[in-house]
């Protein structure tokens, strides 16, 4: 029965109706999506323990990037340190066993190493010491967990980044924000995203479409709107990851573009540092004003998505990097049996 009634009835009639679903699908997953996100995720005035660790894991980072610049400057980041004694205090107050969390170790090495970074200079830190509680005042200073601060990584180190191991490649990539003024040339940053044309992608539809970027005052004004690289170089060239949503087919395919943009990023991630040059990811996560100029700019078609950027250049005889430790594997891991 079916079969007959599908032979009388025009294809255009099933094509409406699967648009229909799809269309109704996508309202509704959305919507589903959305108030998880508003549910959960980290807010200025959050009390749950996961979103106060994720303001203070940004707040450590800053610390890490001011004290990694090669224009170090002195007495910097005040208000990441007033945030860092409410945030603290807040994640105190989350349970007993909040001291010995990762993120809390790792924001008292990273204000240790704030604290001794100044002392070694005889900067004042009256404006620092003000902010915190006793308690917090004295871990900062008598800590000794290495969690946090800034390694200095030599040039010599890459040049045999052809050779070595993955496992080596991968443990020693850093995000590195100062270059060289050595220009990066069209064929370097062609043969890491050739290299990265291996990435798998969903049904092999291969979604990624990459904009190198190697004139120095288009790289300045698109950072510029970036807004997430102020008080570097203009770094010598610039990608930009994004994704062709024509590759994607249903509703439920919806942030697949971002999967397969991020696999292809990682990869371009690993070929540069393979193929010797420095890195690092940028964010897109743009406003809606950010991405229309970001859009008119680069002439990027209204069906793609930014998914990354990535800073590109020479590595510098010696480059100051933030640690960014990273937690436990088992941290992150449920086995289940
Ligand atoms: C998607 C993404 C967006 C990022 N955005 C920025 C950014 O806007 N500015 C910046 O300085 N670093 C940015 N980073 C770099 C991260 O801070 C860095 O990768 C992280 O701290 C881990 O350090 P590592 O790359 O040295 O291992 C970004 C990284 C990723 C993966």
């Amino acid at each position: 029965m079916k079969q007959i009634i599908k032979k009388f009835i025009p294809v255009i009639v099933f094509e409406w109706r699967a648009n229909i679903r799809d269309w109704r699908g996508l309202m509704s997953d959305t919507a589903t999506q959305r108030s998880r996100f508003a549910k959960y995720h980290s807010r200025p005035n959050s009390t749950g323990r996961g979103q106060i660790e994720t303001q203070i894991m940004f707040h450590t980072h800053q610390i890490e990037k001011g004290l990694s610049h090669e224009n170090f400057r002195p007495g910097f980041g005040k208000g990441v340190l007033k945030a860092m004694a409410t945030l603290l205090t807040r994640l105190q107050q989350t349970g007993d066993d909040a001291a010995n969390t990762f993120v809390y170790q790792q924001a008292i090495s990273a204000l240790h190493e704030y604290v001794k970074r100044h002392h070694d200079i005889d900067y004042d830190l009256t404006y620092m010491r003000n902010m915190f509680p006793d308690d917090l005042w004295n871990a900062i200073c008598n800590t000794d967990v290495k969690l946090a601060g800034v390694l200095t990584l030599g040039r010599t180190d890459k040049v045999n980044n052809r050779h070595v191991d993955f496992k080596t490649l991968a443990e020693c990539r850093y995000a590195i924000r100062e270059y060289t003024d050595q220009p990066v040339t069209k064929e370097e940053l062609d043969e890491a995203v050739d290299i990265s044309m291996k990435t798998p992608s969903v049904c092999n539809r291969q979604a990624t479409r990459i904009y190198e970027i190697l004139n120095p005052q288009t790289i300045q004004t698109l950072l510029d709107i970036q807004g997430g690289y102020r008080g570097y170089p203009t770094p010598p060239a610039l990608v930009l990851v994004t994704s062709d949503i024509r590759a994607f087919m249903n509703h439920m395919e919806r942030n697949e573009p971002f999967v397969d943009g991020g696999l292809f990023s990682m990869s371009l991630l690993y070929a540069l540092e393979y193929v010797g040059l420095a890195a690092c990811p940028l964010n897109a996560m743009f406003s809606r004003k950010q991405d229309e100029q970001t859009r008119k700019i680069l002439n990027i078609p209204d069906y793609e998505l930014p998914v990354m950027y990535i800073a590109i250049g020479h590595y510098p005889e010696h480059a100051r990097v933030c640690q960014s430790q990273r937690y436990p594997a088992q941290y992150i891991t449920t086995t289940i049996d």
